[in-house]
């Protein structure tokens, strides 16, 4: 059987963050809360000359050879914060990469699940269409306002991922169990910037999509947790991954237990750092795990778990093949994490609130931003990118 998979993956963020101490005490809660209740440490902030687009553009550019920008023919990003109702930010980042025009271009949205969902048309694309290969990019921007309860579990970033058989990293098994339930627990109306949000019922809601997937994918495939090496998880926050995996734990023993926390660590190790990016946040989870695991090999299956508001959620395993770790760029996320620039609280609230709205003609300033890909403006109501 041909196995199909991620052959490569990659990771954008931009250059700017602040740290959650910092936030915690402007906002005159304790440290710890946002540390261990909630589990982050730091949080990505997104400058005017950076979107959806540039962040989609800047995580696939490095990963990709001229053979394989000529070979590719699907481009797909997730997104639930794209920059236009109509036209899709695919076609964009197709053009800023030096794609293959003869190429399907689209964009996909449900909330955080949307990127599971292109995986899976990328691998079921694969399987009918030997030997293409099919770009799958999650890029999204995290906003719930500022002083808002969701503020600590901003974030953003893109993850891009290319599809193909015979792949580096891991193969997607055909054993997804997925469902959806029309609920409110996290939306934004086409007239907000912001998303609405009934926390406490959206962790409520998540464990139990968790759980009720979890059981049926063991009545379905008859394996238990005991084929399981690791769990990478949606992390909106750290907390929520641990709390799920906590529910099912006791059916691991003592020695498998430890095991699975310490994968679980490796897994939120790059998504402390960065905060929730939305439909890219279960795949910058699994970028964390093969990095930073120590003990994963060849042949171990893993776990993951997708979950979008709204809601949908999907349960599905993944074999690592032999030479897992150079399908990832080296050095990559710590030359990323450690190039980028502290803001204060203070700076923080003015970048938030400085991105491009309105349909004003504007030139943005582009000099601060070391990213390749940037939005220098906008003239005639068109988004105007670079290279620079
Ligand atoms: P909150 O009310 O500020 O926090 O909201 P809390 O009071 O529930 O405290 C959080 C945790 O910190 C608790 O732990 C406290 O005990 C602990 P828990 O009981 O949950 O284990 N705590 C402390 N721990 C140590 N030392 C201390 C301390 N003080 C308190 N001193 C909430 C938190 C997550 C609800 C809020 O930030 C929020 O609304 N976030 C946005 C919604 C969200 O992320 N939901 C997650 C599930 S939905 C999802 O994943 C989809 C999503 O990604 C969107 C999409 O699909 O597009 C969001």
């Amino acid at each position: 059987m041909t196995m199909i998979g991620i052959d490569k993956m990659s990771f954008f963020a931009p250059h700017q963050y602040i740290d959650m101490v910092a936030l915690a005490k402007a906002r005159h809660e304790e440290p710890d809360k946002y540390l261990i209740g909630i589990g982050q440490t730091q949080q990505t902030v997104v400058p005017a000359t950076q979107d959806i687009v540039t962040m989609a553009a800047n995580a696939a550019d490095p990963m990709l050879t001229v053979e394989e920008r000529a070979d590719i023919t699907t481009v797909i990003v997730a997104t639930e914060s794209g920059i236009d109702n109509s036209k899709s930010a695919a076609v964009y980042v197709q053009r800023l990469l030096g794609l293959n025009k003869f190429a399907r271009t689209i964009e996909m949205k449900q909330a955080c699940f949307a990127g599971t969902y292109g995986l899976m048309q990328a691998r079921d694309y694969v399987a009918t269409h030997p030997g293409e290969k099919v770009l799958v990019i999650a890029s999204d921007i995290a906003r719930y306002g500022l002083h808002t309860g969701g503020e600590v579990t901003q974030g953003a970033g893109a993850v891009a991922m290319l599809v193909t058989e015979n792949p580096r990293i891991l193969t997607l098994n055909t054993d997804n169990q997925f469902m959806s339930e029309d609920i409110m627990d996290f939306w934004r109306p086409v007239y907000a910037t912001e998303a609405l949000v009934d926390g406490k019922y959206s962790a409520d809601v998540y464990r139990e999509f968790f759980q009720t997937l979890w059981a049926r994918y063991q009545t379905q495939t008859e394996r238990t947790i005991a084929d399981f090496k690791a769990f990478a998880f949606h992390l909106p926050f750290t907390k929520m991954g641990l709390k799920a995996l906590r529910d099912i734990l006791p059916e691991a023993n003592e020695a498998q237990q430890e095991a699975l926390l310490a994968e679980f660590e490796a897994s939120r190790v790059f998504n402390k750092r960065i905060g929730n990016l939305y439909t890219g946040s279960l795949y910058l989870s699994l970028y964390s795990l093969l990095e930073n695991s120590t003990t994963l090999q060849a042949g171990d299956r893993i776990g993951l778990f997708s979950y979008g508001s709204g809601a949908e959620g999907e349960f599905y395993s993944a074999t690592l093949q032999p030479d897992f770790k150079t399908g990832l760029i080296k050095n990559h996320m710590s030359t990323l994490l450690d190039q980028r620039e502290e803001l204060s609280i203070a700076t923080y609230e003015d970048v938030f609130m400085s991105g491009l709205q309105g349909a004003e003609d504007r030139e943005l300033d582009i000099s601060q931003d070391p990213a390749k890909f940037v939005l220098a403006g906008l003239r005639g109501q068109q988004r105007q990118y670079l290279a620079h």
